[in-house]
């Protein structure tokens, strides 16, 4: 085996260590460092091999590149707000893409110059053909759907979707054409194919995500991150380079996976998402109230929590919007050195990134061991003194399993509502992501605090300070019934 053959398996190896670290809050920061060390491996294997077979001008060049492009990525990846990271990967994306397109123009006009050079068999030289094209058409399918993405992610054109009449017959039909252009040009490939293919494939990624609701992107840039991940593969074949073949197929599965679990977690079809315009408009009559619901001020949930014996914590979206995480961390600490025993229950798809609630917390330094995820933590509410639904919503709304004609009907839920006491911070009676107005608010056991999440823990941290200590039963009876 070749010293470069060699490099190429072991930075195999340290993606796929980096792709199961990644997995679990514990041994993420391993995943990283996994991730990094594959990449630098794969770089520093490629400028070697790259320096054996042309001359110093292009290593040069190579070099070069990858100081402005690491410049460029640590420069942006310093300055990013979490908030921001779903457009910074749609870029990200954007840039795997055009390479792709790169790759596979450079690859069609360089067989059509100077012949394959004996690099490819005469009777493989259909299966190449195929490649350039696959390679193309996923490649820039990836770029100017990324494009889109990160257009609406960071608000720069409107998120509502494109609505074309016909919006899924161009879709299968620009797929269609795509499929005999193929066979064609595997046959008899020519120029005019070529930048045909180029033309038709940015057009159905710009229509593909341009008709899709800013509310679904994170779904769509999982997907995008998937197709990425096909494009670097083909691009792959295209070069004969395993490691980018294996590289891409591990992001193009992961992305796909992650998309899947994502649609699972809402209980969406692939398809619905593809098909656009959920969570735009609430449906008619889905927001109304539905009768009164009371409200809690920040010194009596203190004083529920001081006597509380359990205590879980659902974080939601709304606490990504407040920034609320550190004082969350902050109580969470307060309330464990009383005794109370603290739990954070996390669903799949809290706030808008997957794992975006995970990332907050540990970001605010709540100890592992207390982030449960749904599944572990739903069996608990039942036993548990006084659950606080931090800017959460639709993971918490009971219709999911009571109501089949919710538009959330078979969502899997946090069931709070099973908790003795349960506290809501949100500013208003407004509807989730979803649309969709939520019974927990109105339940018997539930209360509202009102307000920016941030501030709301804030002041229940200043009451606890003041340590007032009345009887919780007191202090659920004097939250104030409001209509
Ligand atoms: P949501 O249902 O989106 O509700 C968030 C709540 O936070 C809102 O009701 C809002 O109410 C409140 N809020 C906003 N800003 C706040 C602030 N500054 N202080 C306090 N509260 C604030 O949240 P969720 O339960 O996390 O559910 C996530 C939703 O997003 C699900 O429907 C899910 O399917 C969807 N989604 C998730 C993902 C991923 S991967 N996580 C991807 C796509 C879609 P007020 O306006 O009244 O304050």
């Amino acid at each position: 085996m070749t010293a470069s053959r060699a490099a190429d398996l072991v930075a195999a190896l340290l993606f796929v260590l980096s792709l199961a670290g990644l997995s679990q809050h514990r041994t993420s920061r391993a995943g990283v460092v996994y991730g990094i060390a594959g990449m630098a491996l794969a770089l520093a294997a490629t400028v070697v091999v790259s320096a054996r077979s042309v001359s110093a001008g292009p290593v040069a060049l190579i070099l070069l590149a990858t100081v402005i492009g690491a410049a460029v990525g640590l420069w942006r990846a310093r300055r990013v707000e979490m908030t921001q990271m779903p457009e910074l990967i749609a870029v990200l994306h954007s840039f795997v893409g055009l390479a792709a397109v790169l790759v596979g123009w450079n690859s069609y006009l360089e067989v059509e110059a100077h012949g394959s050079r004996g690099r490819i068999a005469a009777d493989l030289i259909g299966i190449h053909h195929a490649e350039v094209f696959i390679g193309v058409f996923i490649g820039a399918v990836t770029f100017t759907g990324s494009v889109v993405a990160y257009l609406k992610l960071s608000a720069r054109i409107k998120s509502r979707p494109l609505t074309l009449p016909g919006k899924n017959a161009l879709n299968l039909g620009a797929l269609a054409l795509f499929a005999v252009l193929t066979v064609w040009f595997t046959v008899s490939p020519g120029l005019p194919l070529m930048v045909a293919v180029t033309v038709l494939a940015l057009a159905l990624g710009w229509h593909l995500v341009a008709s899709i609701g800013g509310g679904d992107m994170p779904v769509v840039v999982s997907m995008l991150n998937s197709y990425s991940g096909w494009a670097a593969a083909a691009a792959g074949f295209l070069l004969d380079n395993n490691l980018l073949i294996v590289t891409g197929a591990l992001v193009g599965s992961s992305g796909a996976y992650l998309s899947y679990i994502m649609c699972q977690a809402m209980n969406r079809s692939f398809l619905s998402v593809i098909a656009g315009g959920f969570g735009i408009e609430a449906p008619p009559g889905g927001a109304q109230e539905q009768g009164e619901h009371r409200e809690v001020r920040a010194p009596e949930a203190a004083e529920l929590l001081a006597r509380a014996r359990s205590v879980v914590i659902t974080p939601g979206y709304g606490m990504a919007v407040a920034q609320a995480q550190h004082p969350v961390a902050e109580l969470t600490r307060r309330l464990r050195e009383r005794g109370v025993e603290v739990r954070f229950g996390v669903h799949p798809v809290a706030g808008r990134l997957p794992g975006h609630m995970n990332v907050l917390l540990a970001e605010a330094k709540v100890p592992y061991d207390v982030v449960l995820e749904m599944d572990e933590i739903n069996d608990d509410f039942a036993d548990t003194s006084v659950v606080l639904v931090i800017g959460a919503n639709d993971t918490v709304n009971p219709s999911a399993t009571d109501d089949p004609a919710s538009p959330i009907a078979g969502m899997p839920v946090l069931r709070v509502w099973e908790a003795e006491q349960v506290v809501v911070f949100k500013r208003s009676m407004a509807s989730g992501y979803a649309g969709v107005q939520n019974p927990l608010f109105f339940r018997d056991n539930t209360s509202m605090l009102f307000g920016d999440a941030k501030q709301s823990v804030e002041a229940i941290l200043e009451a606890l300070g003041s340590g007032t200590g009345r009887d919780p039963r007191a202090a659920a009876r004097g939250a104030t019934a409001v209509r």
